[in-house]
Parts: C-alpha cells; sequence; structure tokens
C-alpha cells in the first residue's frame, strides 16, 4: 500500500490501486494537455533537461486515459472529497463531458479560470492567457472552505454594511429602525472568492522554479488546497510532475501522495519536499495597482504621449507606441526630485543594449544646475522636452517680470 507523505514512481492508475479507498480529501490532476508534443525544458539549477511526452495515437486514445484515471481517482476520494482537473483550451470540451460521465453533472461545483498575463503575440484570433481547472465533488455534500477577497475601489462600502429587506412589492430596501435609523447587517469578510484566478505565470528567475515544464505556481495550489480541505487532509496528486501539490499540501500541514510516470519528476519532488522555496508574488500581496503604477504621477506623462508604462525600470518610464526608423522610442520622465543630470544617465543606461535611435526624456522642473548641464548633453539620439506645467510655470514667471518691468518703467 502506498504510504502518506511519499511521492511514487510509476504509472498513476496501476498505483493508484495501492491507495486506500475513500481515503483522499481533494486530488488535483494536471496531466498532460494533448498537445501532441514532448515537453522538454533544461534545467539551469539542475544542470539537466527535464522531460515529459504528451503524444497520443489520437484524441479517443488520448479521452480514454482520462477517463480510465478519472474512474480510479473516484473510488479513492472521501465522500465528501473533491477534485480538480487542469487542462486547456486543447481538450477542455471533452473533459469536461467526460468528468460529467464519471462524476456526475450535478456534481460540478465550478469551473475556475486560472488567468495571467502573457506578452507574447497571438497569430491569429485573441491572446490565450488563461486555463481551465475543472472542479467537481464525490457527493453533495462535500468540504469547502470559503475564502474572502477584498472589495474593490469602486465597492461602496457605507451601502454594503447597511442591513437589507424586501418591501411590500418584494423590491429590496434599506432596513430601518422605528426612528428611521439605518440598522447595519452582519460582520462582512469581503468578497467570496470567485471563479476567475489571476495568478502571475512563473517568470523564468522565480525562486521556486526548478525548470521542470509547465511547472504550477504554489500559490494556485495554495488556493485549492485551502478551499478543498484542513489541516492533516491526504491530497493526492497522480500526476505530480516536479511535486508542487506535494510541496505545497506539506507547506499547509496537510498530508500528501504524489505520483509521476517519470524519473526525474520523482527526484525533482523529493528534493523540493526535501528544501521547499516559494515565492511570493508582488501582484498579490500589493494589489494591481501598485504593481502597475509604482510611479503614478508618472502615468498621465505616458497617457498624453501615447507610451505603454514599462514596470520596474528605473531608467525607461515607457516607450512610444509609434516607432522611429522601425525602433521603439523610449521615454522617461524626471523624478520630482531628480537633477536632469541624473535623469539623463539613468536613462541613456537603461538604453545602452536597446536598439532605440530615439530617446525622450520630459523634463518637469528647471534649476541653474540643469541649464548648465544642458550644453554637456552629447547624445544625438536624445530629445529633451519640457512638461505641460513647466511650460505654464515658466509663462507665468515671464508675465511675472514683464509685469514687474512694466511698472517699475511707469513708476
Ligand atoms: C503537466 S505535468 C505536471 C506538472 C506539475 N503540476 C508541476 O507543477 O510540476 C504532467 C505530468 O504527468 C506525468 N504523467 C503523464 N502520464 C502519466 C502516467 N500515466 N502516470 C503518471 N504520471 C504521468 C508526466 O510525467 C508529467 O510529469
Amino acid at each position: 500500500m502506498i504510504q502518506e507523505n511519499s511521492v511514487n514512481f510509476g504509472n498513476n492508475i496501476d498505483l493508484l490501486k495501492n491507495v486506500k479507498d475513500c481515503t483522499i480529501q481533494c486530488i488535483y490532476i494536471d496531466p498532460p494537455f494533448f498537445t501532441q508534443k514532448d515537453h522538454s525544458l533544461y534545467s539551469e539549477k539542475h544542470k539537466k533537461e527535464m522531460k515529459f511526452s504528451d503524444k497520443w495515437i489520437n484524441l479517443s486514445d488520448y479521452l480514454k486515459y482520462i477517463k480510465n484515471l478519472l474512474s480510479e481517482c473516484k473510488k479513492k476520494l472521501k465522500d465528501d472529497g473533491t477534485i480538480f482537473l487542469h487542462c486547456d483550451k486543447t481538450a477542455s470540451h471533452h473533459i469536461r463531458v467526460l468528468l460529467d460521465e464519471v462524476f456526475g453533472a450535478d456534481k460540478f461545483i465550478n469551473e475556475i479560470i486560472w488567468t495571467y498575463r502573457r506578452w507574447s503575440n497571438s497569430r491569429d484570433g485573441l491572446l490565450n492567457s488563461h486555463q481551465n481547472i475543472y472542479f467537481y465533488a464525490k457527493s453533495k455534500s462535500f468540504k469547502f472552505n470559503k475564502l474572502f477577497t477584498d472589495y474593490s475601489p469602486t465597492t461602496n462600502i457605507d451601502q454594503i454594511l447597511q442591513s437589507r429587506e424586501r418591501n411590500e412589492n418584494g423590491k429590496s430596501i434599506y432596513q430601518t429602525d422605528t426612528n428611521g435609523n439605518v440598522i447595519l447587517g452582519k460582520e462582512k469578510k469581503g468578497v467570496p472568492l470567485s471563479d476567475v484566478w489571476e495568478i502571475p505565470y512563473l517568470n523564468p528567475k522565480a525562486k521556486e522554479r526548478v525548470g521542470y515544464p509547465t511547472q504550477k505556481p504554489y500559490l494556485l495550489l495554495k488556493q485549492i488546497i485551502e478551499i478543498s480541505t484542513s489541516e492533516g487532509d491526504i491530497v493526492l496528486d497522480p500526476c505530480c510532475g516536479s511535486g508542487t501539490t506535494c510541496v505545497t499540501a506539506k507547506l499547509l500541514n496537510r498530508k500528501y501522495i504524489g505520483i509521476d510516470i517519470s524519473n526525474e519528476a520523482i527526484d525533482i519532488s523529493k528534493s523540493r519536499l526535501d528544501n521547499p522555496v516559494v515565492t511570493s508574488s508582488a501582484l498579490l500581496k500589493n494589489g494591481k495597482e501598485d504593481y502597475y503604477n509604482q510611479d503614478i504621477y508618472k502615468v498621465p506623462y505616458l497617457e498624453i504621449l501615447n507610451a505603454i508604462p514599462v514596470q520596474r525600470n528605473k531608467g525607461i518610464d515607457g516607450f512610444l507606441k509609434e516607432y522611429f526608423n522601425n525602433k521603439p522610442v523610449a521615454v522617461k520622465i524626471q523624478g520630482h526630485n531628480q537633477t536632469l543630470q541624473s535623469a539623463v544617465s539613468e536613462l541613456l543606461n537603461s538604453t545602452q543594449s536597446k536598439k532605440c535611435e530615439k530617446l525622450i526624456l520630459i523634463k518637469t522642473n528647471d534649476s541653474t544646475e540643469l541649464s548648465l548641464f544642458n550644453n554637456e548633453i552629447k547624445d544625438d539620439r536624445l530629445t529633451i522636452v519640457d512638461s505641460f506645467s513647466l511650460i505654464a510655470s515658466k509663462l507665468l514667471e515671464n508675465d511675472k517680470s514683464n509685469s514687474l518691468r512694466t511698472s517699475v518703467c511707469s513708476g
């Protein structure tokens, strides 16, 4: 029999027979997606290529495998257990039908959309930036822990806190006491977690990345395990790959069972379990706004210039949407307390390796030191433009000294 807290090498459908029936609280499956490709990635960290095959005779061969796997998994779930099947547009429409067949259409709970930002070009149609996770239960009465997220900035919190009731016409109205004062509702924990999850894809430099092809982020598994299990429950992943599910379960004080047909996957899972590393996400910690607008006052300048903002780059704040000589045009906005000299050096340093033939620096403040420095700028690519507020303050200065001159002459 397969032990709790273990990762096991072998074919999942065979090995699942060695897992005790009705013992598993949650199963997460991230199987091959029917891409008809071999997936491989060279891991710098482990100095070797890691791969798994996603080639099948045909679609029905693939669907037969998935259906057998699902049937075997169902036997292992506790009566209040749940299953999450991860797939993408390639076969999601077929997989949902299989899940209905094995678990029953009435056991469908949600289709979770995992969405992330991608910058690659889409060949035809819209850029694909999501994957699907089907969430089914073994029975109608299943374990589910409610998670809450923050209200959006546009929510009128004041209204939300007031209790509501239906009037004689069935219309929802605010409840008031006999003196006409509003009655406060129950304490609010936030907005219940929706079925669209925005969690960043693991970037090539993410600390938790081990170099296994299609490795999923810890934060995705954390959310799945938190909504479906309690501490001490067993989580099973029959296609565990680099062991993300097992590592997450361990960190959340759950028990785990991992299975994979690749020896490399088992080795990497074991080493991750010995030394778990997770990446903290600035996006999730600080919110989307913070992530995108670190220097919020620069955004209007970029909008006026029709430029795309660049994040986390000291020297470049944006690129114009329009190219110059088929090359991007980098834009920098002089910081509030920054000298022009330092703004120019930052822009030039950051564009050294970029093939820009035009650089624009928006000057936001003026001083004697700057005008001296202006004469020394030698880079032909650079154009320094005064911001609107600087132009306005120069105009006002001019008008003031003119009227002073007039009043001295007439005085
Ligand atoms: C998409 S990857 C899983 C990635 C994993 N979620 C992670 O975060 O690293 C799919 C995995 O399924 C495994 N696999 C494919 N067929 C299998 C089978 N019959 N039995 C066990 N594992 C299998 C592959 O070796 C591969 O590691």
